[in-house]
């Protein structure tokens, strides 16, 4: 799809395609994998695209590599999933000399002079979403009528540093810390795979087990592998221990039809069309929005079943 591109000061010639060069972080969840197929279909679909596509392995030497090689192909503008928040200001400049827009898609890049070297960025708000599992679990326990019973709580955090762990932690601490009775007994990262998050859960058990009643887990492939974790400790996840996770995955969504997870902060990943549609305008030079938030929902046993099958 695309409107056909007329406007005189385009730099495109009319059937010559537009290379976008997409850094995409890794491979280190089903978000992801489902991030990468769609924009991969949508550049498909679109004949007017070449999509050159990089996977970084969760390294952001990686990315800044990749980035380089796409300036040096002369893409006509770059996409970046960036891994973590800060360390982006040279790269960008370097692409910025070259003439070449950026795209910034998921997560968030942060630093003094980043707004004036990136021209768009479409992702979910972080700490909307951590603030939104809070308040999941202030109802529940308000319906519970346990509003006033001490809460500990486990929180294993996504890769640190980036803008989905920096942000979801903020919405999820604050939030905690709002409620005199709740506290963080147990909190690290498990990298957003789910046999990191399997481990520091392990872990998390050994020091803890008995007393966790609440495990926020920053992804769902964390989750996953927590579940496993607990049951393998004889406890039950979703009685025991309330668990509250982010994405929205299939996997996860049938954990919450079994009751092994209470709720999903739904990220959804399959924006991969908008992305496309935004750098091919970036690319003719036409006018974007500058920050692009993509809207979510949330699930537990009310309306898991009727949203599975899930598309990721
Ligand atoms: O940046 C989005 C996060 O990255 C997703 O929640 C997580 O699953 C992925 O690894």
């Amino acid at each position: 799809g695309g409107e056909a591109s007329e406007d005189s000061g385009t730099k495109k010639g009319k059937d010559e395609k537009i290379t976008i060069g997409f850094s995409q972080l890794g491979a280190e969840s089903q978000w992801r994998t489902a991030n990468t197929k769609s924009v991969q279909d949508a550049a498909e679909n679109d004949p007017e695209v070449t999509l050159k596509f990089s996977d970084a392995q969760q390294k952001q030497e990686n990315q800044i590599s990749a980035i380089r090689n796409f300036i040096q192909q002369g893409v006509d503008v770059i996409a970046v999933a960036p891994v973590v928040e800060t360390g982006w200001e040279t790269v960008l400049t370097e692409a910025k000399d070259a003439n070449i827009p950026v795209l910034i898609v998921d997560r968030k890049m942060k630093g003094k002079k980043i707004d004036d070297l990136y021209n768009a960025w479409i992702g979910t708000d972080s700490k909307d979403e951590g603030e939104r599992g809070i308040k999941w679990l202030e109802d529940q326990m308000k319906a519970d009528g346990k509003e006033s019973e001490p809460l500990n709580i486990a929180h294993l955090q996504g890769t640190t540093g980036s803008s989905a762990q920096v942000g979801r932690t903020a919405g999820i601490t604050e939030g905690v810390e709002k409620h005199k009775n709740w506290e963080i007994i147990e909190q690290q990262s498990g990298n957003f795979t789910r046999a990191e998050g399997k481990e520091v859960m392990e872990a998390f058990m050994k020091s803890n087990g008995d007393n966790i009643d609440v495990l926020f887990s920053e992804n769902d492939d964390m989750a996953m592998g927590a579940i496993q974790a607990i049951e393998e400790v004889g406890k039950v996840p979703g009685k025991d221990i309330t668990v509250i996770s982010f994405d929205g995955t299939n996997d996860a969504l049938e954990q919450v039809v079994d009751g092994k997870i209470n709720c999903v902060v739904e990220c959804s990943p399959l924006y991969g069309e908008d992305i496309i549609e935004t750098a091919k305008k970036l690319a003719k030079g036409e006018k974007v929005k500058k920050e692009v938030f993509v809207e979510n929902g949330i699930f537990d046993s009310k309306n898991a079943k009727e949203n599975l099958p899930r598309p990721y």
